[in-house]
């Protein structure tokens, strides 16, 4: 068995006295795209959030290649460890392109090489990213700025990727080219958890699946196996 990238055991936590996970277990290996499905308010946010101790927990370990990480503060697990594409992008609109994704390699700003290497990632990935690199975020279509918050979060060179519903509110073209986007990182190696409400494109991009409903994991399958049976169930978990 490999190191996982990303494992939890037992993860439960939430917002004051009340538990929205229930006992959380999911893994990601090196390499892999892994789906978070689940119908609204299942959590899906709140695990993510909690990943990066953005969310308090209250029992369980979060591990990353191995690292007990359960402990640390939000900015050092931001420090590499893990990244976060946030629900809504969070850009900063009045921002240049190029200073919101600086902000995302903040802590690497000594390495310069580095930081130009990484730059040249997402552009490679997103050349509309490159193109618009000086103008103000906030000139950007929907789908660009999604481009931008991705290359935000590549910007950390992260252990592991998370994104929290990367196509909501994006144009069905937008759509495809985040997804390709996507497909793209995943080709490269990286190691992703996707949490989604269009089954159809975690399914075309993530090698497993969780569904999460309550707060529970309450299925679990790979994403090539699932099919008319199994689309239906998840289709009924997603309401
Ligand atoms: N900041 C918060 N304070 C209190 N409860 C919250 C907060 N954010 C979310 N919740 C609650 O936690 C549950 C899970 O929400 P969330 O993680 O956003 O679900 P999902 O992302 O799957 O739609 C919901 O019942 C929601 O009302
Ligand atoms: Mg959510």
């Amino acid at each position: 068995m490999n190191t996982p990238a990303l494992r939890t055991t037992g993860l439960s936590g939430g917002y004051g006295r009340f538990d929205v996970l229930h006992g959380i277990d999911l893994e990601v290996q090196p390499g892999e795209a892994v789906a978070l499905l689940g119908p609204n308010g299942a959590g899906k946010t709140t695990a993510l959030r909690a990943l990066l101790n953005l969310v308090s927990h209250r029992r369980g370990t979060v591990e990353v290649n191995g690292t007990d990480i359960t402990s640390y503060p939000t900015h050092r697990i931001a420090r590499g460890l893990i990244g976060l594409v946030p629900e809504g992008r969070r850009l900063f609109l009045d921002q240049t392109v190029e200073d919101n994704l600086r902000l995302g390699g903040l802590h690497l700003r000594r390495d310069r090489r580095r930081v130009d290497a990484l730059m040249h990632e997402v552009f490679a990935l997103f050349p509309v990213v490159e193109r618009y690199r000086s103008r103000p975020a906030s000139a950007l279509s929907g789908g660009e700025q999604q481009m931008v918050a991705i290359g935000r979060m590549m910007m950390s060179d992260p252990a592991v990727m998370l994104l929290d519903e990367p196509s909501l509110g994006l144009a069905p073209l937008a759509i495809d080219a985040m997804a390709a986007g996507l497909a793209a990182l995943r080709e490269a190696g990286r190691s992703i958890l996707l949490v989604e409400q269009r089954v159809d494109l975690a399914l075309q991009v993530c090698d497993r699946i969780y569904v999460l409903s309550g707060g529970r994991i309450v299925e679990e399958d790979v994403a090539a196996s699932v099919g008319g049976e199994g689309r239906a169930l998840i289709d009924a978990y997603l309401g």
